[in-house]
């Protein structure tokens, strides 16, 4: 495995984040809805960095199963509980790889007609951004492809507890 960002790298990056979200939202209490599980690590680090008035709820879906490639299908598994009528939402996901999942959230939740819906991702895919650089409007940082692993993000369930983000050698 390949270290792609040491825990002080990703510290650095959610506290970059946390700055523009704050000065964007300011007293609007924004709803964060964190993809699970991935996102979970990330999120928590990134409330307390943002360290205003907001609400976190989350989403859970299932798009990888056990494998290293997307089914291509995106399945709801756990719904979120709050009432985003009128809410300022932002979505909070760990890696951005097609997009798939975020079009399908985005559909999801602008039925529910919310002031607003803008995404916070962690990582997001280099070949994604080539083709669609809007595509997250809250960036950390972009990647190449391979597999990565590490702060939340997992493998078949392992490697999620690692504190830096790594790529699978042979991703
Ligand atoms: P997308 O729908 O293709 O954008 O895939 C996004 C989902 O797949 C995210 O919720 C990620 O949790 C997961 N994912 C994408 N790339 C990776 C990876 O390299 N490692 C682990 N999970 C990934
Ligand atoms: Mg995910």
């Amino acid at each position: 495995m390949k270290r792609i960002l040491s825990r002080r790298q990703v510290r650095n990056t959610v506290a970059g984040l946390a700055a523009r979200i704050r000065a964007d939202y300011g007293d609007k209490r924004p709803v964060l809805v964190g993809i699970l599980k991935g996102s979970f690590v990330f999120l928590a680090d990134l409330i307390r960095e943002v360290n205003m008035p907001l609400e976190v709820d989350f989403i859970t879906v299932s798009s990888y199963g056990p494998g290293r490639t997307s089914s291509g299908e995106v399945r709801l598994v756990q719904d979120i509980t709050t009432d985003i009528a009128g809410r300022h939402v932002l979505l909070v996901e760990d890696i951005v790889d097609s997009g798939l999942t975020l079009d399908e959230l985005r559909q999801h939740l602008l039925r529910r007609s919310p002031a607003s819906l803008r995404v916070c991702a962690l990582l997001a895919r280099r070949s994604l951004l080539a083709g669609d650089p809007d595509a997250v409007d809250y960036l950390g940082r972009a990647v190449p492809d391979g597999f990565v692993v590490g702060y939340g993000i997992d493998y078949g369930e392992d490697y999620r507890y690692l504190p830096d983000v790594w790529m699978l050698e042979d991703g």
